[in-house]
């Protein structure tokens, strides 16, 4: 039996402005999908065990699908086992990371899937081939959507700056909070749409891209020198930023004013795609608690993470 693990990622600044090669700035979080897998004579069975979720299991052999979130993380792990060729196996996902929310759940998937076969089949893949293969996987799985920043932050954890090309940078950790809207968005529709406002009004929207571009390069000293203060404050400047690109909803919005109104948060945003999904907030002369408590107030679900966390590793046996 083999368990490897992966995180879970938040966008800090510059979503969907990447998208036309802005910089963008991403981190690694504390919450990851760990992936089992051990030998099963005569059959494949993938088995998922999500957060949001009760347990439920998926048989490849009889095809007997029991949710339509097991099919979706199914489909992940069938293009791992494709890719290396792997029969007779039983595969198990625990993630604690909500799916569809743009919080990196499929990428981690992935990833963890691929560093748990490579040890288990003594393939010895280094973390670029991990990040590489997982990379094309997920995004055939997706139609030939996705960035390389999911699946390469799930690899290397840490935080990477995105524009051209995807550069790790060292930044101590963050503690912050993500608000679940329990919406699930979709990354496709949204870039659309941006992409879509872009067409038609480019000298505007192009200056919002270079705004948020220029915010995602300024909150690097700031998190160097933990300025929470003024990081909080260009995370405002984000959202509203985002706000114009018409990625906000009534959810995302109700999160963000909870997070920084009652929950006394430094600055709260948007994390991702938007029209659904999740928010990020920093928190304030209150603390954790309180932000906590102010978001589920205002029906979100709630989590404390931590950024910059540890890439893909190998765990002990469960
Ligand atoms: O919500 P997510 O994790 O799918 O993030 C999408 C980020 C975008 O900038 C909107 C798209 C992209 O491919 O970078």
């Amino acid at each position: 039996m083999t368990t490897a693990s992966a995180p879970g990622k938040i966008i800090l600044f510059g979503e969907h402005a990447v998208v036309s090669g802005v910089t963008a700035l991403g981190s690694a979080i504390d919450l990851r999908a760990k992936v089992t897998v051990q030998d099963l004579s005569g059959s494949v069975l993938i088995k998922t065990k999500e957060l949001t979720l009760q347990g439920f299991s998926l048989d490849l052999t009889s095809g007997r699908l029991e949710s339509a979130q097991a099919a979706h993380a199914t489909r992940y792990i069938s293009a791992v086992l494709r890719e290396f060729d792997v029969k007779d196996i039983q595969v198990c996902i625990d993630s604690s990371l909500p799916p569809a929310a743009g919080l990196g759940s499929s990428a981690c998937i992935v990833v963890a899937a691929v560093a748990a076969i490579s040890a288990h089949h003594g393939l010895g893949l280094s973390l670029r081939e991990i990040a590489e293969i997982s990379y094309r996987l997920e995004k055939n799985v997706q139609q030939g959507l996705g960035s390389p920043m999911d699946t390469a932050l799930a690899t290397y954890g840490g935080y990477l700056q995105i524009s051209q090309d995807i550069q790790p940078i060292d930044l101590p950790p963050l503690e912050m909070v993500v608000g679940y809207t329990k919406m699930p968005h979709d990354t496709k529709s949204e870039v659309e749409k941006v992409q879509d406002l872009k067409k038609r009004y480019f000298e505007l929207v192009d200056l919002i891209f270079q705004a948020i571009g220029a915010l995602s390069e300024k909150a690097v000293p700031l998190i160097r020198e933990h300025n929470h203060a003024d990081l909080g404050r260009l995370m405002n400047v984000n959202h509203g930023l985002l706000m114009a690109l018409g990625v906000s909803s009534r959810e995302l919005d109700e999160l963000v004013y909870a997070a920084t109104g009652a929950g006394g948060a430094l600055g709260a945003k948007i994390t991702g795609a938007g029209g659904g999904g999740c928010m990020i907030a920093l928190p304030g002369a209150a603390g954790v608690d309180a932000l906590m408590v102010a978001l589920r107030q205002a029906r979100g679900v709630a989590f404390k993470v931590v950024t910059g966390c540890e890439g893909v590793r190998l765990e002990g046996d469960l």
